[in-house]
């Protein structure tokens, strides 16, 4: 099918659906060659409404075949954020001793005669590769009467116990159960009440394993949570994750209850969690959100369809001085659409001067190292023109990377989007790094090795296509830098 690629805001190298709302990812498994990706869907109109689950799949993570709904609303409810995972050994018996896949999900409805919401869990499965699903007749396999906010179920295989284990959000925690077959579920845990941030109501977890600098003998559990958009807060929602411990059961957290780890820094990346079953000669953990953020995601200005995922992104996990945090990098598969290609090596940049004034573009790679002189701050302005830019700066007083979005182009549609924030950037031998993902309406930035990120929406006018390489107050040596126009994938 084809979408307008030339239409307003349109991402040229993120996944959006063809027409219409879309929200968070929801099972994302790896089978028989092909990446699935479906997504909360309203078919409908292009703010949220009744959930459906959207579809897509791919080779590569990069280009994407949209496909027909793979689920509607039925007499248990819509259908809200979940995964899928394959059942290799046929546990549930619905593949006749083969293999295939089966979707975990939350039926929302409200409670007979009632306007609390009753949020139940349910399966479906697919024997043709995703292509056609049955709901279970058994369905829900899975509810607590007494919370209200119970959903977004993530299921993973734990081999060292050899069972199902289901993590999904209640509220202000999560609860962990287990199964032999996903129809019967037993209460194994729960986690959260006193950890992290409780700014927002707790939604789309994940767990997985994964090693600690590379060494398969020492590995970390690291839990994924996203915390739903409750005023006062002006960064609305986002999400945070954890660092411990699992044994089949019960997950320990390695830090105190007060360490707040954030995924990301910027205001759109919410609800993302990890693919399943990508294959062990592979062995990577690959993450995807969604790229908007519940403050304003009903109000964007695109037209005809709303919101985009962000660029998949590999985690890994490494010691620094802190103790165990997530690096994120973008998938080396995104090096395949790189195209004409710019470079500059060791040149001292001064106040008022832009080397980058022949250079122009709308989808962009860059990366970047800057050995620090007497500049307090430093970047890129991108997208620019004369009445709009997106800055992209390191503040060399707070040791800071900040994005600016302040005059990036549409803005006015919500009180709360034209802003600016930072986050924590360390110097290395007196360098930082950058490496900057720009699409026609988002930045990403991945800081030093990919130990900060910061994921932002952007509006500029097609026509602003300019780019700055900017100091203030002083030098900055530009140690190396590469620009990469991208090509689009849709
Ligand atoms: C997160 C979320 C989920 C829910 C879904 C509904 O963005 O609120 O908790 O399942 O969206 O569309």
């Amino acid at each position: 099918t084809y979408i307008n690629m030339i239409e307003k805001f349109r991402p040229q190298f993120h996944f959006s659906p063809e027409a219409n709302w879309m929200n968070d990812p929801n099972g994302m498994v790896y089978y028989e060659g092909e990446y699935h990706l479906f997504y909360q869907y309203h078919p409908f109109g292009t703010t949220w409404g009744p959930m459906h689950w959207g579809h897509a799949v791919s080779k590569d993570l990069i280009h994407w075949d949209h496909l027909p709904i793979a689920l509607a609303p039925d007499e248990l409810g819509t259908i809200f954020s979940g995964s899928a995972v394959v059942d290799w050994n046929d546990t549930t018996g619905f593949f006749n001793g083969e293999s295939g896949l089966v979707a975990i999900f939350t039926h929302a409805d409200n409670y007979p005669d009632s306007d609390r919401p009753r949020q139940r869990q349910s399966l479906a499965y697919s024997t043709d590769n995703g292509r056609t699903w049955n709901k279970y007749d058994g369905n829900p396999v899975l509810e607590e009467e007494s919370i209200t906010d119970f959903r977004d179920p993530k299921v993973f295989w734990h081999k060292e116990t050899n069972k199902w284990i289901m993590i999904l959000a209640a509220g202000n925690h999560v609860r962990l159960y287990t199964s032999q077959d996903l129809k019967t579920w037993a209460f194994a845990s729960e986690f959260g009440k006193e950890a992290g941030s409780h700014a927002g109501v707790w939604e789309c977890p994940d767990l997985f394993k994964l090693p600690v600098n590379g060494n398969p003998n020492h590995n970390k559990w690291v839990m994924i949570v996203s915390i739903g958009n409750d005023s006062p807060y002006v960064e609305g929602s986002r999400t945070q994750y954890y660092i411990g411990d699992f044994d089949g059961l019960t997950f320990t957290n390695d830090y105190s209850n007060d360490t707040i780890l954030w995924l990301d820094y910027g205001r759109d990346n919410y609800a993302g969690v990890t693919w399943s079953d990508i294959p062990n000669e592979d062995g990577r953990r690959i993450f995807l959100g969604w790229m908007s953020n519940w403050k304003y995601a009903n109000e964007t200005p695109t037209v005809s369809w709303r919101s985009a995922m962000t660029i998949p992104r590999e985690l890994t996990l490494t010691e620094s001085s802190d103790g165990v945090r997530i690096i994120q990098n973008p998938i080396s598969e995104l090096e395949k659409i790189r195209q004409e290609k710019y470079s500059w090596d060791e040149l001292m940049i001064k106040p008022n001067e832009n080397i980058l004034s022949n250079v122009s573009g709308d989808q962009l790679e860059i990366i970047a190292e800057f050995e620090l002189e007497s500049s307090t701050e430093f970047g890129f302005k991108l997208r620019k023109s004369d009445s709009e830019e997106t800055i992209i700066g390191y503040d060399a007083a707070e040791n800071s990377l900040f994005v600016n979005r302040i005059k990036s182009g549409m803005t006015d549609f919500n009180g709360y989007f034209p802003c600016t924030h930072s986050a924590p950037l360390s110097i290395n031998n007196n360098r930082v790094r950058m490496r900057i993902f720009v699409d026609w309406s988002s930045v990403e930035i991945f800081g030093n090795n990919g130990e900060i990120v910061i994921t932002d929406q952007i509006f500029p006018d097609s026509a602003s296509k300019g780019l700055e390489l900017y100091t203030k107050g002083g030098n900055v040596k530009l140690v190396s830098l590469l620009i990469f126009q991208l090509e689009s994938t849709i």
